[in-house]
């Protein structure tokens, strides 16, 4: 079969990476790609949103099947656009995708079927938004609603703070149309839950914390994600089994009962408070990073699990045992400006797996080209010997412009007190 995968990050690198191993697989494109994909895949240059260039390219190409990786094409409506022309596609249609592009609809939905999450109201008017935030402890959790990737969350630990978001999100329409959803605010480790969803059927991935802070210590501003690792210790059984029946279970039955089932990844951005697990967001598409740590462990043959997915057929992913564990290269200055086009060298000497966020290549060399640049995957039997070698492999990656983190899986190996 021949595959194509479309987006250009380390997420896109770690699919393709898992569909090198599948059999099936004889040939795998991505569009548009970069330059550790091009090292595993034919690189087509057709932009991520370009729908019907990706459709058209599919039919002349005899794609069996496709799997988008990125939000931005799922809103753009790519699944819709492929099923149209009777192609096969992993991913949800751009009705399914509402529950990562409106924070309004997600959190309708839960209040609907009863599925726990902080409580929330949602707001257009910039006056009564105000009204309501300074009636109410701080920190005020404000959401922007809309994709914003991941920039449109404010938690504001004063009134002035707060004023200051909804006047951005509200008045000064820097995002677009203003909507915004005021949430209470929950405490505890976030963890990643991500599951393949077929209608309602739902099989889980292993867990996956991702690292959203800049530095270490969770200190500095937010950012796409720093690193992750998998699995989770401070994560139980009984919760991982509550988050399952009570959560994902449920959305992937109420979607479909609303009229837009659910097909391809729903991603459980969720939170372990005193009170139990709650539902921070859901994201439509596989996590980035967490994909890069979790699809290393998958044991099944992927193509197996995607077209299952796709034609509604039972799936049961089986896992290693191995632990993960990831550290992000980013260009010095993310989530800040940053510049590009700085030389990686050494990227040979690595001994794990390195997937490419955002590089390019300019003939042999390879250049930083975003952000976020290299991901550094160790595996061992322990997590505290997949960072290891982590950490010794980055100690391999030789360029002038790159920072890291050093404490991944801090919540998972030591005690450090986290400030917010
Ligand atoms: P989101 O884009 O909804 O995942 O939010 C980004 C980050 O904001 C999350 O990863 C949390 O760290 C934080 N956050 C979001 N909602 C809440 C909440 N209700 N209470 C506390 N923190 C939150
Ligand atoms: N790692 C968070 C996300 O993919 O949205």
């Amino acid at each position: 079969m021949k595959v194509l995968v479309i987006g250009s990050g380390g997420r896109e690198h770690a699919i393709v990476d898992a569909l090198t191993r599948s059999p099936q697989a004889e040939k795998i494109y991505c569009a548009p790609g970069n330059a550790g994909i091009a090292r595993q895949a034919e690189c087509v240059a057709i932009r991520e949103t370009d729908t019907e260039g990706l459709r058209d390219f599919a039919l002349t190409h005899g794609i069996g099947l496709t799997v988008v990786g990125p939000e931005v094409a799922l809103a753009a409506g790519v699944v819709d656009v492929f099923r149209a022309a009777g192609l096969r596609i992993f991913g949800p249609t751009k009705a399914a995708a509402r529950i990562e592009s409106s924070k309004e609809f997600a959190k309708e939905l839960m209040a609907k079927y009863d599925i726990p999450t902080a409580g929330f109201r949602a707001f257009t008017d910039y006056a009564a938004a105000r009204d309501y935030v300074a009636g109410r402890p701080f920190p005020a959790v404000l959401k922007y609603d809309g994709l914003a990737a991941g920039k449109g969350v404010v938690i504001a630990a004063t009134m002035e703070e707060a004023d200051a978001a909804l006047r951005d999100m509200l008045l000064d329409d820097k995002f677009g149309e203003g909507k915004v959803v005021v949430e209470d605010y929950l405490e505890g480790p976030e963890f990643s839950f991500m599951c393949f969803v077929s209608g309602r059927r739902v099989w889980p991935m292993v867990l996956a914390q991702d690292h959203k802070r800049a530095y270490d210590g969770d200190e500095g501003p937010n950012t796409g994600g720093m690193g992750a690792y998998s699995p989770l210790p401070f994560v139980t059984a009984d919760d991982e089994k509550f988050a399952l029946d009570r959560i994902m279970q449920p959305v992937a039955d109420a979607m479909a009962a609303e009229g837009c089932p659910f097909e391809g990844v729903l991603y459980g951005g969720l939170m372990k408070t005193a009170q139990g697990i709650r539902v921070i967001e859901f994201n439509a598409r596989f996590g980035d990073p967490e994909t890069e740590v979790v699809l290393p462990r998958l044991k099944s043959d992927i193509v197996d699990i995607f077209c299952a997915v796709a034609e509604g057929r039972d799936a049961r992913p089986e896992w290693h045992d191995f632990a993960t564990l990831g550290i992000v290269l980013a260009s010095k200055g993310y989530p800040g400006a940053y510049d590009k086009g700085h030389e990686i060298k050494g990227l040979d000497a690595v001994g794990g797996s390195v997937y490419h966020m955002g590089t390019r290549s300019d003939g042999e060399r390879v250049l930083t080209d975003g952000g976020r640049v290299l991901f550094v995957v160790g595996r061992g039997a322990t997590l505290a010997e997949a960072r290891e070698k982590a950490l010794a492999d980055v100690e391999r990656i030789a360029c002038d412009n790159l920072f890291h983190r050093t404490d991944i899986g801090h919540w998972a190996l030591e005690e450090i007190t986290v400030h917010r």
